[in-house]
C-alpha cells in the first residue's frame, strides 16, 4: 500500500489492529489446524475456538478478506489453499512460529482477550483508564483528544458525504452522535438551505461548539447535549449517524433505529455514512480491518448494508438505499413511509 489520499492514511492506521488478531487467531486459538480439512458456520468456528460469536463473525470476514479462508454458499468458511499450506500444523512450509514469536505484544494480548470474552480492550493496553466509552464519559480529556481524531477524518470525508445527501434536499439535520460537528458543518456548506443541530454527550458538547464557532457556522449549526439512547428530539427531517452504529450491537442499533424513525415525521430519513462490508462478508479488506479495531475497541463492529436493510425494515423504513462516498465509506439511507 502507498499513501495518495488522507483515506490511505485513515486505512493504514485502520489496519493495524488486524494484524494483532491475525496474530492471536493464528497462535493463541491455531484456527487453521483446527478447521483444517472442514468448513464452518461463525457458530460453529466460535464454538470450535472457544470464542465470542461477534469475534468469530469479524475474524471470518477479516480472514477471508486476506485470502485465508474461502466463503462458501450459504455463508460457511473454509481453509483456502495459502492457509493450508502455511498456516496449519503439518504444513511442509507453516510458518506459525513466526507469528507466535509476537503473540506476546500488548495488542495481540488484548486481540485474544477480546476474542475469549466479546468485551472491548480497554483504550490503552495495559492501562486501567477503561474502554473508549469510559474514558469518553470521564472528565480526563479525553473526549477532546477523541473528538480532534473524529474531526480530522471527518474533514476529508464531510464534502463526498454532503455531495451524495445532495438529493435529498435536507432541511433539517439531526446529527447523533456528531463529535466536533465536523460532518453537520459540511453539509450546511455543500447545501445553502440546510442548517443542522448536533447531539452528543454532555463531556463532548463544549468541544463540538467550540469547533463550529472556528468554522463560523454557529447561527446555522446548533448543539444539544444528551444521550441518544434516552429519546430524539422532533423537527428534523434528516437523522445522520456518522460512525455511530459500528460503535454497538445489532440489538442497540435496533433500539437507535427505533428512536429515530419515532422522532422523524413521515418521509424522512435516517442516513447512517460508514464503512460497511459486502453483504456476502467476503470483504473488502479495508473496511473488514476496520470492523477488526471496532470489534476490539467497542461492543460492535461495521455492518454490511444487508444487515442494516434488515433492522432498518423491521422498525418501520422503507425504501433502503446504499450509495458509496469516499475512501470505502458509503451510505445507508433509510426513508419512513411518507
Ligand atoms: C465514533 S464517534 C463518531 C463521531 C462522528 N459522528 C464521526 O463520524 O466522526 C461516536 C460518537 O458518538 C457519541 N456518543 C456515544 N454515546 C452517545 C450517547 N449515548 N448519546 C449521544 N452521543 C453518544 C460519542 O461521544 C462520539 O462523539
Amino acid at each position: 500500500m502507498t499513501i495518495d489520499q488522507p483515506g490511505d492514511v485513515i486505512a493504514l492506521v485502520n489496519s493495524a489492529s488486524g494484524v494483532d488478531l491475525f496474530i492471536s487467531v493464528v497462535s493463541d486459538f491455531d484456527l487453521f489446524t483446527k478447521l483444517a480439512g472442514r468448513a464452518g458456520t461463525v457458530a460453529e468456528v466460535a464454538e470450535l475456538l472457544e470464542i465470542d460469536e461477534r469475534a468469530a463473525d469479524v475474524s471470518l470476514t477479516y480472514l477471508t478478506a486476506l485470502g485465508l479462508l474461502e466463503r462458501l454458499p450459504g455463508g460457511s468458511v473454509r481453509p483456502t489453499p495459502a492457509a493450508a499450506a502455511y498456516l496449519t500444523e503439518g504444513a511442509e512450509l507453516d510458518v506459525r512460529a513466526y507469528a507466535a514469536a509476537q503473540k506476546g505484544r500488548p495488542g495481540c494480548r488484548d486481540a485474544a482477550q477480546v476474542l475469549r470474552t466479546g468485551k472491548p480492550a480497554p483504550w490503552e493496553s495495559a492501562d486501567d483508564g477503561g474502554d473508549w466509552l469510559a474514558r469518553m464519559s470521564s472528565t480526563g480529556g479525553f473526549a477532546t483528544v477523541f473528538s480532534a481524531a473524529m474531526d480530522a477524518r471527518g474533514r476529508y470525508l464531510g464534502p463526498a458525504l454532503g455531495d451524495a445527501l445532495r438529493d435529498l434536499r435536507p432541511q433539517r439535520v439531526l446529527d447523533v452522535g456528531g463529535s466536533s460537528g465536523i460532518y453537520a458543518c459540511s453539509l450546511v456548506e455543500v447545501l445553502p438551505e440546510t442548517t443542522a443541530a448536533v447531539l452528543d454527550m454532555p463531556s463532548v458538547v463544549d468541544f463540538s461548539r467550540s469547533s463550529i464557532a472556528a468554522r463560523g457556522l454557529a447561527d446555522r449549526v446548533d448543539v444539544i447535549a444528551g444521550d441518544m439512547f434516552a429519546e430524539l428530539p422532533t423537527g428534523f427531517d434528516v437523522h445522520l449517524f456518522s460512525n455511530v452504529l459500528h460503535d454497538w450491537s445489532s440489538a442497540d442499533i435496533e433500539r437507535l433505529a427505533a428512536a429515530s424513525f419515532a422522532a422523524l415525521p413521515p418521509g424522512g430519513v435516517l442516513v447512517d455514512h460508514d464503512m460497511h462490508i459486502d453483504d456476502d462478508k467476503t470483504g473488502p479488506l479495508r473496511q473488514a480491518e476496520f470492523s477488526v479495531r471496532m470489534m476490539l475497541m467497542t461492543a460492535g463492529r461495521c455492518y454490511s448494508a444487508a444487515e442494516l436493510t434488515e433492522i432498518f425494515r423491521t422498525v418501520g423504513f422503507a425504501e433502503v438505499t446504499h450509495k458509496p462516498t469516499t475512501a470505502g465509506y458509503s451510505v445507508v439511507v433509510a426513508r419512513k413511509p411518507a
